[in-house]
């Protein structure tokens, strides 16, 4: 039902944005339709449903996420994910949302780790449990300005690895995340790549993921925009919630700090 119901807005509101780009003759034509789906956000369905899950008793352990702890203490959601990733003495790790989701998941339901990882992006068949579930929670800080504070060495080391692999050009196409992401009016194709070294460009970038995306008809999170990224590099494969992972979302959200959220965004 869910699906349908995705689907069916998707269709309408892709239609509704090619019209309008049809009479824009503005000098962002694209921008317009992004806007038009900003104003109705088929993203909204994902994090409804994120909602229904978050509270629902699921699992092995029939538990619901209501003890887990993002940061700010148990089920306590408003603010959490605008100080993500940081440190959980728990796990001895720095998290991001979903890595810390992931935690949950297995501890408190005693879901299965590999079936989480197999089924962790959505496609336009089946919506990832993991993404709809981060987007419910990265919405509870909607409003709320992003606040990455690195108060802990393990937080600094993972930003300084960030900052290194952000910059470091390596792999058969010689390119660094700067390359594509560090000038003004670069694109590839019909995509605008937002300079990353220009804090405002950063911050509209980090205010806005998990992100709708028009072209997917889905909502992704930023591991699954990453994993994009680093394929598209073509690295091995970002491992999913991996160190690597971790450590370019706290560079960049970091830099994107004072962001206001307003999750999901939409892109292209
Ligand atoms: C070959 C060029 C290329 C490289 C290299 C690259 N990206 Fe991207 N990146 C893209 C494209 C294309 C998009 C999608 C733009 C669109 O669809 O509007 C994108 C989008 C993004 C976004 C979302 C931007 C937004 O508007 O919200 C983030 C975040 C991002 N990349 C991070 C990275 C990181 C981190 C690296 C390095 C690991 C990287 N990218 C390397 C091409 C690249």
């Amino acid at each position: 039902m869910f699906e349908v119901r995705c689907r069916i807005a998707a269709i309408v509101l892709a239609c509704a944005s090619t019209a309008a780009l049809a009479q824009a003759g503005n000098a962002d034509p694209l921008a317009v339709g992004r806007q038009m789906l900003a104003e109705d956000n088929p993203g909204e369905l994902w994090v409804d449903h994120g909602k229904t899950l978050f509270y629902q008793k699921r699992g092995p352990k029939d538990a619901s996420l209501e003890k887990c702890d993002f940061g700010l203490g148990a089920g306590q959601l408003v603010g959490a994910f605008a100080r993500l990733p940081r440190y959980f003495a728990d796990t001895d790790k720095v998290q991001d949302v979903e890595s810390r989701l992931v935690t949950c998941m297995v501890e408190l339901q005693g879901l299965d780790h590999e079936e989480i990882v197999r089924n962790r992006f959505s496609t336009l068949d089946r919506t990832s449990e993991v993404e709809a579930l981060a987007t419910f929670v990265a919405s509870r800080s909607n409003g709320m300005k992003m606040d990455v504070r690195l108060s802990n060495p393990q937080e600094r080391e993972m930003y300084k690895a960030g900052e290194y692999i952000f910059h470091r050009r390596n792999g058969p196409t010689d390119f660094a995340c700067i390359t594509c992401h560090g000038d003004d009016g670069k694109r590839i194709r019909l995509q605008d790549l937002p300079n990353m070294k220009d804090p405002k460009q950063m911050q509209a970038v980090v205010s806005g993921w998990p992100a709708y995306l028009g072209t997917k008809s889905t909502v992704l999170t930023m591991q699954s925009r990453l994993y994009e990224c680093v394929w598209q590099m073509r690295l091995p494969d970002l491992g999913y919630v991996s160190d690597m992972s971790i450590a370019l979302t706290t560079y960049l959200n970091y830099q994107g700090n004072g962001a206001v959220i307003r999750v999901p965004g939409v892109r292209r």
